[in-house]
């Protein structure tokens, strides 16, 4: 969750997403990144190698349980058209997570399509009604989490919400919020499903 209000918009959308995961049965965990200090990226290139960051900071505990969660929900205020600075670091620190070829930087994937795919949904908020005003926000997480190797499976964009948690008000984002939560779930447990019938399969087979 990418806003300093932790009472605002974007947590409750991002809490209403989560909640619906878990009644699925999906276990998760709330991340509020402005509880966590996050420096920019440097570009040292220091993880090209091993793809761990060494900067040392609060990031370092944020690594290990995206490697371990099939899913993200990522969720940001819109900030003069784009993502907030805290979802912006997150997402600049999640480079240790691409993967380039090493005589060929055109030839590269993300980590997480490496290790077989993973599922997002993505949440924006903004003051204005139009989506022209929200500008990149939604883009600037797409875009990234499908490098890292994410299907972004469903994109909330919540328009006109300016006061602090006002979007408690909204029955209808809280309603298409809270369907995305639940779609999330269940592509989650497709996957498991198909994974247990494709190992089936090739038990079968031998
Ligand atoms: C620095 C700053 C820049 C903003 N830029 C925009 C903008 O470009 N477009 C817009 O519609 N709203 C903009 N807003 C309004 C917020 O997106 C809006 O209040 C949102 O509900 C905040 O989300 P939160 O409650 O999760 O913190 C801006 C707010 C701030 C503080």
């Amino acid at each position: 969750m990418g806003s300093k209000r932790k009472n605002g918009n974007t947590s409750f959308l991002v809490q209403r997403a989560v909640e619906t995961a878990k009644e699925e049965g999906i276990e998760t965990e709330v991340i509020f990144l402005g509880e966590y200090s996050i420096a920019d990226c440097n570009g040292c290139e220091g993880c090209k190698d091993n793809y761990k960051c060494v900067v040392n900071d609060d990031m370092q505990k944020i690594y290990p349980r995206l490697l371990e969660a099939d899913a993200i929900i990522l969720g940001s205020p819109t900030y003069f058209y784009n993502v907030s600075a805290d979802v912006k670091a997150f997402i600049d620190r999640c480079y240790c997570f691409e993967m380039f070829a090493a005589d060929d930087r055109s030839v590269w994937m993300g980590i997480h399509e490496a290790l077989g795919g993973k599922y997002a949904v993505v949440i924006a908020v903004c003051e204005q009604y139009s989506e022209e005003d929200m500008g990149y926000t939604a883009e600037g997480m797409t875009k990234p989490l499908e490098a890292l190797g994410y299907r972004v499976i469903d994109t909330v964009k919540a328009l006109g919400l300016f006061k602090e948690g006002e979007v408690l008000k909204d029955e209808k984002i809280l309603d298409q919020t809270a369907k995305a939560g639940k779609r999330l779930a269940k592509t989650l447990k497709l996957r498991k499903e198909v994974e247990r019938k494709m190992n089936s399969v090739i038990l079968s087979k031998t």
